[in-house]
């Protein structure tokens, strides 16, 4: 290492730290303003601290569409989304928000409004695709007043809750794919309106093995269910199929796996759709105004499960 390096590393040290949550998951990076493009050094270490904790929480960030979508293209290439979203102003943005463009609460009958409950339900973002999605980059522009209870994004660390099932539990997912598809979760909903066909034929259903491994984390083995997903299971019956699901989906619900994050606005917050289940927690939608940004980092290949890599 050059003395150049040295100096440079010594003030790149100074400039911010990652501070570990004292949950489930995730960590805080302090002192970093996410607005301008990393140097190579900063992205190693934030995507270390990524690979690390999981999920990366910048504060007090103030960020355009363009910058947001410049900061998630430093991870890798963005999705689009099939949905014809009359909200995005760009192909890679999807706005999580309960008012309209025009600023106009939508009526708790409005699709856009119902919608939103499928996402109360743990899922992973685009397990409906072939390839689901690396990474999910959400920014808080309008968020809950202080103390005032519900709106958090609550995760959950599916390294922690496979860990932590039986032995017996573990062979028996072991050789186990599921099916998702986009349009279940809107199934739960009788009261939203079909899938457009283009749409529908955009995103056909796919399955996925329901243990995966992990390529940036030494392919550890995590759980990949989504409440989301079908409860079809290749070889069970419908009905072992679903009730397999529910009991996954309460397992992977303790308190020991998950973390609550509080929007506060200007709230950055990056997290690894390989390892996290999320969830968006009730609040009155008629009364409070919550508007997130989301982008999204495509994965780089299909899910791959535990027999390909059977030592692990
Ligand atoms: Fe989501």
């Amino acid at each position: 290492m050059s003395p150049a390096d040295i100096v440079r590393r010594e003030e790149f040290e100074l400039s911010f730290m990652v501070k570990a949550l004292r949950t489930a998951l995730g960590a805080e990076v302090i002192g970093l303003d996410v607005s301008q493009p990393f140097d190579a050094g900063t992205l190693e270490v934030i995507q270390q601290a990524f690979f690390d904790h999981h999920l990366l929480v910048f504060r007090d960030q103030n960020l355009s569409d363009e910058e947001q979508v410049a900061f998630s293209r430093q991870f890798g290439a963005l999705e689009a989304f099939p949905e014809a979203d009359k909200t995005k102003s760009a192909i890679e943005i999807y706005n999580v928000a309960n008012v309209s463009p025009e600023g106009k609460h939508f009526d708790i009958n409005d699709h856009r409004a119902i919608y939103q409950k499928v996402n109360a339900r743990f899922h992973t973002d685009s397990s409906y695709r072939s390839i689901p999605s690396l990474a999910s980059i959400m920014y808080g522009i309008e968020v809950l007043p202080d103390g005032t209870g519900g709106g958090e994004t609550e995760f959950s660390n599916m390294f922690k809750a496979y860990d932590a099932l039986p032995t017996s539990m573990k062979a028996r997912l072991k050789p186990l794919y599921m099916v998702h598809y986009y349009e279940f979760g809107r199934r739960l909903y009788p009261e939203l309106p079909p899938v457009p066909v283009k749409e529908r034929s955009m995103v056909p259903p796919v399955t996925h093995p329901v243990v995966r491994v992990h390529p940036d984390r030494d392919n550890r083995r995590s759980l990949f269910i989504t409440a989301n997903a079908g409860n079809e299971i290749g070889g069970m019956t419908l009905e072992e199929g679903q009730a397999l699901h529910r009991e996954l989906v309460e397992h992977v619900a303790k308190v020991e796996f998950c973390h609550r994050h509080r929007w506060r606005v200007g709230d950055l917050v990056m997290w690894d759709n390989r390892c996290l289940l999320h969830r968006a927690m009730a609040y009155d939608m008629e009364k409070h105004r919550r508007v997130l940004r989301r982008t999204t980092v495509a994965g780089t290949g299909p899910i791959v499960g535990p027999f390909s890599h059977p030592t692990k």
